[in-house]
Protein backbone atom coordinates (compact mmCIF):
# COMPACT_ATOMS: atom_id res chain seq x y z
CA UNK A 1 0.00 0.00 0.00
CA UNK A 2 2.64 2.37 0.95
CA UNK A 3 6.53 2.35 -0.19
CA UNK A 4 8.07 1.59 3.25
CA UNK A 5 11.04 4.03 2.04
CA UNK A 6 8.76 6.93 1.79
CA UNK A 7 6.52 6.88 4.91
CA UNK A 8 5.28 10.30 6.42
CA UNK A 9 5.84 10.75 10.18
CA UNK A 10 2.30 9.67 10.93
CA UNK A 11 2.38 6.42 8.52
CA UNK A 12 5.93 5.37 10.65
CA UNK A 13 4.23 6.19 13.87
CA UNK A 14 1.03 3.79 13.12
CA UNK A 15 3.34 1.15 11.39
CA UNK A 16 5.53 1.14 14.46
CA UNK A 17 2.88 1.48 16.78
CA UNK A 18 0.79 -1.55 14.84
CA UNK A 19 4.57 -3.71 15.12
CA UNK A 20 4.38 -3.66 18.27
CA UNK A 21 0.64 -4.05 19.75
CA UNK A 22 -0.40 -6.81 16.90
CA UNK A 23 2.12 -9.29 18.64
CA UNK A 24 1.40 -8.23 21.96
CA UNK A 25 -2.22 -8.47 21.64
CA UNK A 26 -1.72 -12.17 20.17
CA UNK A 27 0.92 -12.97 23.23
CA UNK A 28 -2.06 -11.82 25.69
CA UNK A 29 -4.68 -13.88 23.72
CA UNK A 30 -2.64 -17.14 23.71
CA UNK A 31 -0.50 -17.46 26.16
CA UNK A 32 -1.58 -14.87 28.64
CA UNK A 33 -4.67 -16.06 29.60
CA UNK A 34 -6.76 -13.49 28.35
CA UNK A 35 -10.09 -13.79 26.59
CA UNK A 36 -10.01 -12.37 22.93
CA UNK A 37 -11.92 -9.15 23.93
CA UNK A 38 -9.58 -8.36 26.49
CA UNK A 39 -6.52 -9.27 24.08
CA UNK A 40 -8.09 -6.33 21.48
CA UNK A 41 -8.67 -3.91 23.76
CA UNK A 42 -5.22 -4.04 25.22
CA UNK A 43 -3.96 -4.38 21.67
CA UNK A 44 -5.85 -1.24 20.59
CA UNK A 45 -4.85 0.62 23.63
CA UNK A 46 -1.18 -0.36 23.00
CA UNK A 47 -1.16 0.32 19.40
CA UNK A 48 -3.07 4.39 20.28
CA UNK A 49 -0.42 4.85 23.38
CA UNK A 50 2.60 3.69 21.34
CA UNK A 51 1.08 5.67 18.09
CA UNK A 52 0.91 9.05 20.13
CA UNK A 53 4.25 8.43 21.87
CA UNK A 54 5.94 7.70 18.53
CA UNK A 55 4.50 10.42 16.73
CA UNK A 56 5.48 12.80 19.87
CA UNK A 57 8.71 11.79 19.69
CA UNK A 58 9.29 12.09 15.87
CA UNK A 59 7.83 15.54 16.09
CA UNK A 60 9.64 17.11 18.78
CA UNK A 61 13.15 15.42 18.37
CA UNK A 62 13.20 14.72 14.76
CA UNK A 63 10.63 17.11 12.46
CA UNK A 64 11.62 20.32 14.99
CA UNK A 65 15.45 20.04 14.01
CA UNK A 66 14.18 19.30 10.39
CA UNK A 67 12.36 22.53 10.92
CA UNK A 68 15.33 24.46 11.66
CA UNK A 69 16.98 22.96 8.74
CA UNK A 70 14.28 24.29 6.42
CA UNK A 71 14.65 27.95 8.17
CA UNK A 72 18.61 27.80 7.53
CA UNK A 73 18.21 26.58 4.01
CA UNK A 74 15.90 29.18 2.75
CA UNK A 75 17.74 31.81 5.53
CA UNK A 76 14.92 34.29 5.89
CA UNK A 77 12.35 34.92 8.89
CA UNK A 78 9.29 32.77 8.25
CA UNK A 79 6.71 34.34 6.21
CA UNK A 80 3.15 33.51 6.95
CA UNK A 81 3.32 30.98 3.73
CA UNK A 82 6.19 29.29 5.25
CA UNK A 83 5.04 29.16 8.75
CA UNK A 84 2.15 27.01 6.90
CA UNK A 85 4.39 25.39 4.90
CA UNK A 86 6.25 23.94 8.57
CA UNK A 87 2.95 23.36 10.43
CA UNK A 88 1.18 21.64 7.54
CA UNK A 89 3.46 20.29 4.92
CA UNK A 90 6.86 19.38 6.42
CA UNK A 91 5.14 16.82 9.01
CA UNK A 92 3.93 15.22 5.60
CA UNK A 93 7.11 15.08 4.44
CA UNK A 94 9.13 12.00 4.68
CA UNK A 95 12.66 11.68 5.35
CA UNK A 96 13.48 10.62 1.80
CA UNK A 97 12.02 13.75 0.76
CA UNK A 98 12.95 16.25 2.79
CA UNK A 99 16.77 14.76 2.02
CA UNK A 100 16.07 15.27 -1.75
CA UNK A 101 15.02 18.85 -1.12
CA UNK A 102 18.62 19.47 1.05
CA UNK A 103 20.11 17.66 -1.87
CA UNK A 104 18.50 20.16 -4.13
CA UNK A 105 19.20 22.91 -2.53
CA UNK A 106 23.50 21.42 -1.91
CA UNK A 107 23.41 21.14 -5.48
CA UNK A 108 21.71 25.10 -6.15
CA UNK A 109 24.67 26.32 -3.43
CA UNK A 110 27.06 24.43 -5.74
CA UNK A 111 26.29 26.27 -8.73
CA UNK A 112 26.24 29.34 -6.94
CA UNK A 113 29.41 28.73 -6.00
CA UNK A 114 31.07 27.70 -9.53
CA UNK A 115 29.55 30.99 -11.19
CA UNK A 116 31.25 33.14 -8.85
CA UNK A 117 34.25 31.25 -8.84
CA UNK A 118 34.42 32.02 -12.83
CA UNK A 119 33.34 35.68 -12.26
CA UNK A 120 36.27 36.03 -10.27
CA UNK A 121 38.56 34.23 -13.16
CA UNK A 122 37.18 36.20 -15.54
CA UNK A 123 37.64 39.50 -13.38
CA UNK A 124 41.34 38.77 -12.91
CA UNK A 125 41.57 37.82 -16.55
CA UNK A 126 40.02 41.38 -17.50
CA UNK A 127 42.15 43.21 -14.83
CA UNK A 128 45.10 41.70 -16.28
CA UNK A 129 44.35 42.59 -20.10
CA UNK A 130 43.32 46.25 -18.98
CA UNK A 131 46.46 46.68 -17.21
CA UNK A 132 48.28 45.24 -20.23
CA UNK A 133 46.47 47.04 -22.82
CA UNK A 134 46.84 50.46 -20.68
CA UNK A 135 50.86 49.94 -19.85
CA UNK A 136 52.19 49.83 -23.33
CA UNK A 137 50.84 52.77 -25.13
CA UNK A 138 51.47 54.48 -21.49
CA UNK A 139 54.84 53.23 -21.26
CA UNK A 140 55.45 54.54 -25.05
CA UNK A 141 54.44 58.10 -24.09
CA UNK A 142 56.57 57.99 -21.31
CA UNK A 143 59.49 57.17 -23.43
CA UNK A 144 58.94 59.61 -26.07
CA UNK A 145 58.22 62.21 -24.13
CA UNK A 146 62.03 61.86 -21.84
CA UNK A 147 63.50 61.60 -25.29
CA UNK A 148 62.83 64.85 -26.24
CA UNK A 149 63.46 66.51 -22.93
CA UNK A 150 66.04 65.26 -23.18
CA UNK A 151 67.37 67.01 -26.43
CA UNK A 152 65.73 66.02 -29.21
CA UNK A 153 63.40 68.54 -28.76
CA UNK A 154 66.43 70.49 -30.26
CA UNK A 155 66.13 68.66 -33.49
CA UNK A 156 62.92 69.88 -35.37
CA UNK A 157 62.62 66.42 -37.21
CA UNK A 158 63.63 64.15 -34.66
CA UNK A 159 61.05 66.25 -32.48
CA UNK A 160 58.17 66.06 -34.77
CA UNK A 161 59.04 61.88 -35.39
CA UNK A 162 58.58 61.59 -31.92
CA UNK A 163 55.51 63.63 -31.23
CA UNK A 164 53.68 62.07 -33.87
CA UNK A 165 54.76 58.67 -32.36
CA UNK A 166 53.44 59.53 -28.85
CA UNK A 167 50.26 61.30 -30.44
CA UNK A 168 49.24 57.48 -31.93
CA UNK A 169 49.63 56.20 -28.84
CA UNK A 170 47.48 58.93 -27.21
CA UNK A 171 45.02 57.57 -29.75
CA UNK A 172 45.23 54.07 -29.04
CA UNK A 173 44.44 55.08 -25.04
CA UNK A 174 41.81 56.76 -26.76
CA UNK A 175 40.27 54.17 -28.64
CA UNK A 176 40.60 51.98 -26.17
CA UNK A 177 38.60 54.08 -23.36
CA UNK A 178 35.90 54.41 -25.67
CA UNK A 179 35.59 50.58 -26.68
CA UNK A 180 35.59 49.95 -22.88
CA UNK A 181 33.20 52.27 -22.53
CA UNK A 182 30.94 50.36 -24.81
CA UNK A 183 31.43 47.16 -23.98
CA UNK A 184 31.19 47.97 -20.33
CA UNK A 185 28.09 49.66 -21.15
CA UNK A 186 26.76 46.69 -23.52
CA UNK A 187 27.70 44.10 -20.57
CA UNK A 188 25.46 45.78 -17.47
CA UNK A 189 22.37 45.37 -19.38
CA UNK A 190 22.01 49.02 -20.62
CA UNK A 191 21.76 48.17 -24.53
CA UNK A 192 17.97 49.35 -25.91
CA UNK A 193 17.69 48.46 -29.23
CA UNK A 194 15.41 51.02 -31.37
CA UNK A 195 14.41 49.17 -34.72
CA UNK A 196 13.45 50.36 -37.42
CA UNK A 197 12.66 49.59 -41.21
CA UNK A 198 15.62 49.92 -43.55
CA UNK A 199 17.92 49.01 -46.98
CA UNK A 200 20.90 47.13 -45.43
CA UNK A 201 23.04 47.96 -48.74
CA UNK A 202 22.11 51.27 -48.26
CA UNK A 203 23.79 51.34 -44.47
CA UNK A 204 26.75 49.52 -46.23
CA UNK A 205 27.49 51.80 -48.52
CA UNK A 206 27.44 54.98 -46.16
CA UNK A 207 30.18 52.95 -43.82
CA UNK A 208 32.28 52.25 -47.21
CA UNK A 209 31.95 56.12 -47.43
CA UNK A 210 33.11 56.86 -43.90
CA UNK A 211 36.08 54.65 -43.92
CA UNK A 212 37.17 55.33 -47.77
CA UNK A 213 39.95 57.60 -46.46
CA UNK A 214 41.06 54.73 -43.98
CA UNK A 215 41.27 52.29 -47.42
CA UNK A 216 42.56 55.16 -49.50
CA UNK A 217 46.90 54.50 -48.77
CA UNK A 218 46.37 50.81 -48.96
CA UNK A 219 44.35 51.19 -52.51
CA UNK A 220 41.69 49.05 -51.06
CA UNK A 221 38.37 48.66 -53.26
CA UNK A 222 35.45 48.87 -51.05
CA UNK A 223 32.33 46.66 -52.55
CA UNK A 224 29.04 44.92 -52.49
CA UNK A 225 28.93 41.77 -54.39
CA UNK A 226 27.40 41.26 -58.02
CA UNK A 227 24.28 40.11 -58.03
CA UNK A 228 23.63 41.54 -54.32
CA UNK A 229 22.66 44.79 -54.89
CA UNK A 230 18.55 44.41 -55.22
CA UNK A 231 17.42 45.99 -52.03
CA UNK A 232 17.42 43.61 -48.75
CA UNK A 233 14.65 45.41 -45.83
CA UNK A 234 16.20 44.52 -42.51
CA UNK A 235 14.30 44.89 -38.76
CA UNK A 236 17.30 46.03 -36.35
CA UNK A 237 19.03 49.14 -34.67
CA UNK A 238 20.41 51.02 -37.28
CA UNK A 239 22.80 52.61 -35.31
CA UNK A 240 24.10 49.72 -33.79
CA UNK A 241 24.31 47.48 -37.10
CA UNK A 242 26.29 50.93 -38.18
CA UNK A 243 28.65 50.15 -35.16
CA UNK A 244 29.14 46.28 -36.53
CA UNK A 245 29.80 46.79 -40.03
CA UNK A 246 32.16 50.25 -39.17
CA UNK A 247 34.19 47.64 -36.72
CA UNK A 248 34.06 45.19 -40.18
CA UNK A 249 35.34 46.97 -42.42
CA UNK A 250 37.67 48.22 -40.16
CA UNK A 251 39.18 45.50 -39.59
CA UNK A 252 39.00 44.13 -43.21
CA UNK A 253 40.74 47.02 -44.21
CA UNK A 254 43.65 47.05 -41.58
CA UNK A 255 44.09 43.03 -41.94
CA UNK A 256 43.97 43.44 -45.61
CA UNK A 257 45.99 43.72 -48.32
CA UNK A 258 47.61 46.41 -50.88
CA UNK A 259 45.35 46.79 -53.57
CA UNK A 260 43.27 43.99 -52.02
CA UNK A 261 39.29 44.10 -52.06
CA UNK A 262 36.70 44.04 -49.18
CA UNK A 263 33.44 42.51 -50.03
CA UNK A 264 29.75 42.95 -48.82
CA UNK A 265 27.52 40.14 -50.06
CA UNK A 266 23.85 40.36 -48.90
CA UNK A 267 21.35 37.40 -49.18
CA UNK A 268 17.74 36.50 -47.70
CA UNK A 269 18.40 33.66 -46.86
CA UNK A 270 14.68 31.96 -46.51
CA UNK A 271 12.45 34.86 -46.41
CA UNK A 272 13.26 35.58 -42.66
CA UNK A 273 16.82 35.82 -41.89
CA UNK A 274 19.29 38.31 -43.90
CA UNK A 275 22.82 37.17 -44.13
CA UNK A 276 25.53 40.14 -44.33
CA UNK A 277 29.23 38.94 -44.92
CA UNK A 278 32.20 40.95 -45.24
CA UNK A 279 34.89 39.36 -46.49
CA UNK A 280 38.65 40.53 -47.14
CA UNK A 281 41.33 38.97 -49.17
CA UNK A 282 44.05 40.15 -46.48
CA UNK A 283 46.25 38.44 -44.16
CA UNK A 284 43.62 36.27 -42.74
CA UNK A 285 43.24 34.49 -39.08
CA UNK A 286 45.57 31.27 -38.17
CA UNK A 287 42.86 27.99 -37.24
CA UNK A 288 43.69 27.85 -33.59
CA UNK A 289 42.71 31.50 -32.88
CA UNK A 290 39.64 31.31 -35.09
CA UNK A 291 37.67 30.34 -31.82
CA UNK A 292 38.63 33.35 -29.40
CA UNK A 293 38.88 36.65 -32.18
CA UNK A 294 35.24 37.87 -29.98
CA UNK A 295 36.85 37.26 -26.88
CA UNK A 296 37.41 41.13 -25.15
CA UNK A 297 40.75 41.67 -25.57
CA UNK A 298 42.13 38.99 -28.01
CA UNK A 299 44.34 39.89 -30.74
CA UNK A 300 46.31 37.40 -32.57
CA UNK A 301 50.51 37.99 -33.01
CA UNK A 302 50.36 39.33 -36.41
CA UNK A 303 47.23 41.69 -36.10
CA UNK A 304 48.97 43.09 -33.68
CA UNK A 305 51.63 43.68 -35.28
CA UNK A 306 50.03 45.51 -37.99
CA UNK A 307 47.98 47.85 -36.14
CA UNK A 308 49.04 49.37 -32.48
CA UNK A 309 46.02 51.21 -32.28
CA UNK A 310 43.36 47.99 -32.52
CA UNK A 311 42.42 47.10 -28.46
CA UNK A 312 40.99 44.02 -29.56
CA UNK A 313 37.18 44.58 -28.25
CA UNK A 314 35.64 45.90 -31.63
CA UNK A 315 34.71 42.04 -32.21
CA UNK A 316 33.07 41.14 -29.02
CA UNK A 317 31.21 44.76 -28.97
CA UNK A 318 29.62 43.02 -32.68
CA UNK A 319 28.85 39.61 -30.58
CA UNK A 320 26.93 41.95 -28.27
CA UNK A 321 25.10 43.71 -30.73
CA UNK A 322 24.25 41.09 -32.96
CA UNK A 323 23.20 38.43 -29.86
CA UNK A 324 20.77 41.54 -28.26
CA UNK A 325 19.25 41.47 -32.02
CA UNK A 326 19.18 37.58 -31.04
CA UNK A 327 21.44 36.59 -34.08
CA UNK A 328 24.44 35.18 -34.15
CA UNK A 329 27.93 36.05 -35.77
CA UNK A 330 30.48 34.02 -37.26
CA UNK A 331 33.68 33.77 -39.06
CA UNK A 332 35.35 31.61 -41.64
CA UNK A 333 38.97 32.19 -42.45
CA UNK A 334 42.06 30.92 -43.89
CA UNK A 335 45.96 32.55 -43.44
CA UNK A 336 47.05 34.78 -46.45
CA UNK A 337 43.77 33.91 -48.32
CA UNK A 338 41.29 35.90 -46.28
CA UNK A 339 38.55 36.25 -43.81
CA UNK A 340 34.77 36.68 -43.89
CA UNK A 341 33.06 37.68 -41.14
CA UNK A 342 29.36 37.36 -41.25
CA UNK A 343 25.77 37.90 -39.40
CA UNK A 344 22.20 37.50 -39.62
CA UNK A 345 19.32 39.88 -39.57
CA UNK A 346 15.82 39.47 -39.32
CA UNK A 347 14.20 40.56 -42.56
CA UNK A 348 11.34 42.87 -42.65
CA UNK A 349 9.09 40.13 -44.02
CA UNK A 350 9.79 37.99 -40.51
CA UNK A 351 8.87 41.60 -38.75
CA UNK A 352 5.78 41.39 -40.17
CA UNK A 353 5.05 37.94 -39.80
CA UNK A 354 5.99 37.92 -36.03
CA UNK A 355 3.43 40.51 -35.66
CA UNK A 356 -0.27 39.04 -35.38
N1 LIG B 1 39.41 40.74 -41.28
C1 LIG B 1 40.35 40.25 -40.48
N2 LIG B 1 41.47 39.70 -40.97
C2 LIG B 1 42.42 39.19 -40.17
N3 LIG B 1 42.35 39.19 -38.83
C3 LIG B 1 41.26 39.73 -38.27
C4 LIG B 1 40.20 40.29 -39.06
N4 LIG B 1 39.25 40.74 -38.21
C5 LIG B 1 39.70 40.51 -36.96
N5 LIG B 1 40.90 39.89 -36.99
C6 LIG B 1 41.69 39.46 -35.82
O1 LIG B 1 40.82 39.46 -34.69
C7 LIG B 1 41.33 40.32 -33.68
C8 LIG B 1 40.19 40.95 -32.92
O2 LIG B 1 39.52 41.92 -33.70
P1 LIG B 1 38.89 43.18 -33.00
O3 LIG B 1 38.13 42.70 -31.83
O4 LIG B 1 38.18 44.00 -34.02
O5 LIG B 1 40.16 43.95 -32.43
P2 LIG B 1 41.11 45.04 -33.09
O6 LIG B 1 40.55 45.44 -34.42
O7 LIG B 1 41.10 46.15 -32.10
O8 LIG B 1 42.46 44.41 -33.18
C9 LIG B 1 42.22 41.30 -34.40
O9 LIG B 1 43.21 41.81 -33.56
C10 LIG B 1 42.81 40.43 -35.50
O10 LIG B 1 43.90 39.68 -34.98
MG1 LIG C 1 38.55 45.95 -34.80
Amino acid sequence: MFKEKNLSPRQLALFTALVLSVPIGIGFFAFGGHSWREAIVSCVVICAGSYALILYIIQRFIYRKLKLIYKFIYQTKASKKQETYYKYILPQKSIDEVREDVEAWGKQKRREIELLKRNETFRKEFLQNLSHEFKTPVFAIQGYIETLLQGAMDEHEMAERFLKKAQRNVERLSHLIQDLDEISRLERGELKLHRSNFVIQDLVREVYESLSLLAEPMRITLQIKKGCEAPLNVWADQEKIRQVLINLVDNAVKYGRQNGNVTASLYNTDGQNILVEISDDGMGIPESALGRIFERFYRTPAGRGRDITGSGLGLAICKHIIEAHGHNIHVRSTEDVGTTIGFTLASREAERTRKP
